[in-house]
């Protein structure tokens, strides 16, 4: 897993694709390139995926782009993405969005330099924790949590109102991996406005992407009133981890993640992670443990009540595995495999987090065509990759979760499905993340029937992250429902409640 670097580290921070790409004129770029300024005309800087997205369409596989004198090479193309999946030629790249992350997640595992030696003590310290084990020890305070959710969805649907499935998937999934990971409990369930936590991390997260839409020698200036509200939304998130790691110290735990971030010694060198460290890995998971994963539960959730017939075949499975059980054990979720295909295809149209960057580790020729210098990078989009016709056929842009049927992906060629990355870097909370979803889908297809509003059209907000916006579902208790159809009071409480001695605070 290690990566080697036999000499020095690249400088840290953006490399032009001037500098990089010997050949970059080779490489189209959108019409209308205004001087100075670059390709800004018809673009919109809350959407920059979904523009970018456009632009590949028209350009091809692999194309640039070029805004206030920063030029960006996007490959998406399957040959060209498989390519850039070569451990030994390419490695991540932490640039654009994910580098604007660096003043509050430092040398976290997601925004950690690959020449950091914290990436690789904190990955062989942690991973561990995302063991089928560890799954299985997470288990039942998903299912408490997800109870939380449901208890909610009844009341909404008792009173006669829609959900908001984006703002309720985001509470599931902030409490879950709060919970799992941290003992902590943000009570997301008992309040009508976001916890103020959430609030500092979507106002980091969204300005971190405003970062990259600003020439970056004027951003003090043009941002200066986000610039300082960010620094107290750093304050504020640096202050809350730590007071959680604060009780955790004084009063213990029993083996969770913050719990490895604390007392576990590297098992070959006995180095532990300092305390600063500890920090910048809790809130990395805190963000990047929920972000994503609400948002692949909104997508399936809106696809779901699109196609009734994949709702149904879905519940009838859900039906035919869970049976009479009044919660589904730990197994009974890995054998939803036609619910985990809905997944996998909701993320394949809707990848979460939409791009990764990739950095050539030596001079190189991309493609055998396309030649880069040593530390040259291109973002890979996932959105296009999983949409391109030659690898998925002409229906595309249709959702059709057999595309995932065993035999379909075998006869795929390998890498043109990464929701989650690639190689080394590629997400460590990839099996926490899907059996999380697979179980609140499953959860959710036996207990209701999903109704779509006609008028609702899929609008996709961005903020690193993308997420429906203003989705919102009608919900029926099922007419037939299997025995075992919990209530949610059914999930033992008793054996998953939070153990962090500040939860009580709700602060
Ligand atoms: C559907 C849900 C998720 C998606 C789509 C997703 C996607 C990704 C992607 C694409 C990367 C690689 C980024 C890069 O190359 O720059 C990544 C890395 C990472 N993810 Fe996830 N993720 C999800 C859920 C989670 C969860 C639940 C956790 C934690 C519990 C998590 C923690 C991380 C961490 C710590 C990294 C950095 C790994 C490293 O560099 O060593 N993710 N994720």
């Amino acid at each position: 897993m290690a990566e080697t670097t036999t000499r020095a580290p690249l400088p840290k921070g953006f490399r032009g694709a001037e500098q990089g790409w010997p050949e970059l004129r080779r490489i189209p770029h959108p019409p209308r390139r205004v001087p100075l300024l670059g390709d800004v005309l018809g673009v919109n800087r809350r959407t920059p995926v979904q523009d970018s997205m456009r632009f590949g369409r028209q350009l091809g596989p692999i194309f640039r782009r070029k805004a206030f004198g920063n030029e960006f090479v996007f490959v998406w193309g399957a040959e060209l993405a498989a390519d850039m999946a070569d451990e030994s030629r390419f490695a991540k790249h932490v640039g654009l969005g994910v580098a604007n992350l660096r003043p509050v997640a430092g040398d976290g595992l997601f925004t950690a330099y690959n020449h950091e030696p914290n990436w690789q003590l904190a990955h062989d310290v942690l991973a561990p924790g995302f063991s089928r084990e560890a799954m299985e020890a997470y288990h039942p305070m998903m299912l408490a949590v997800a109870g939380h959710l449901t208890d909610h969805w009844d009341r909404e649907l008792a009173a006669g109102r829609s959900v908001d499935v984006p703002g309720d998937m985001t509470k599931l999934t902030l409490e879950t991996i709060a919970r799992t990971g941290f003992g902590h409990d943000f009570g997301s369930f008992e309040r009508d406005r976001p916890h103020p936590f959430v609030s500092a991390m979507v106002g980091t997260l969204t300005y971190a992407q405003r970062l990259n839409t600003v020439p970056v020698p004027l951003a003090p200036f043009l941002l200066r009133g986000a610039t300082r509200r960010n620094e107290a939304d750093i304050a504020y998130l640096n202050s809350t981890v730590d007071a959680l790691v604060r009780a955790r110290r004084a009063a213990g735990g029993d083996g969770d993640l913050l719990d490895r971030m604390l007392d576990t010694a590297h098992p070959d060198t006995g180095e532990r992670l300092s305390a600063e460290n500890v920090r910048r890995q809790v809130i990395t998971f805190l963000v990047a443990g929920h972000e994503t994963t609400s948002g692949a539960l909104s997508f399936a959730l809106h696809y779901l009540s699109r196609h009734p017939e994949i709702a149904a075949r879905a519940r009838a499975e859900v039906d035919a595995v869970w049976g009479d059980a009044k919660v589904p054990g730990y197994d009974q979720v890995a054998k939803l495999r036609y619910v985990r295909r809905v997944l996998d295809e909701a993320l394949r149209l809707w990848p979460t987090a939409p791009a990764f960057a990739r950095e050539a580790r030596e001079d190189t020729v991309l493609g055998g065509d396309h030649p880069m210098r040593r530390g040259a990078w291109a973002l890979v989009l996932t959105m296009l990759l999983h949409r391109d016709p030659e690898v998925w056929g002409a229906d595309a842009e249709g959702f059709d979760p057999d595309r995932f049927d065993p035999k379909a992906v075998r006869s795929r060629a390998p890498h043109t499905f990464k929701p989650f990355g690639t190689g080394a870097r590629a997400c460590i909370g990839r099996q926490f993340a899907l059996h999380e979803a697979t179980l609140v889908l499953g959860l959710l297809l036996r207990r209701y029937e999903l109704r779509a509003d006609p008028d609702y059209r899929l609008k996709v907000t961005e903020r690193l992250t993308l997420m429906p916006e203003g989705l919102r579902l009608r919900l029926e208790r099922r007419a037939v429902t299997p025995a075992g159809l919990a209530p949610a009071e059914a999930v033992d409480e008793a054996s998953s409640e939070p153990r962090c001695p500040v939860h009580g605070a709700r602060d």
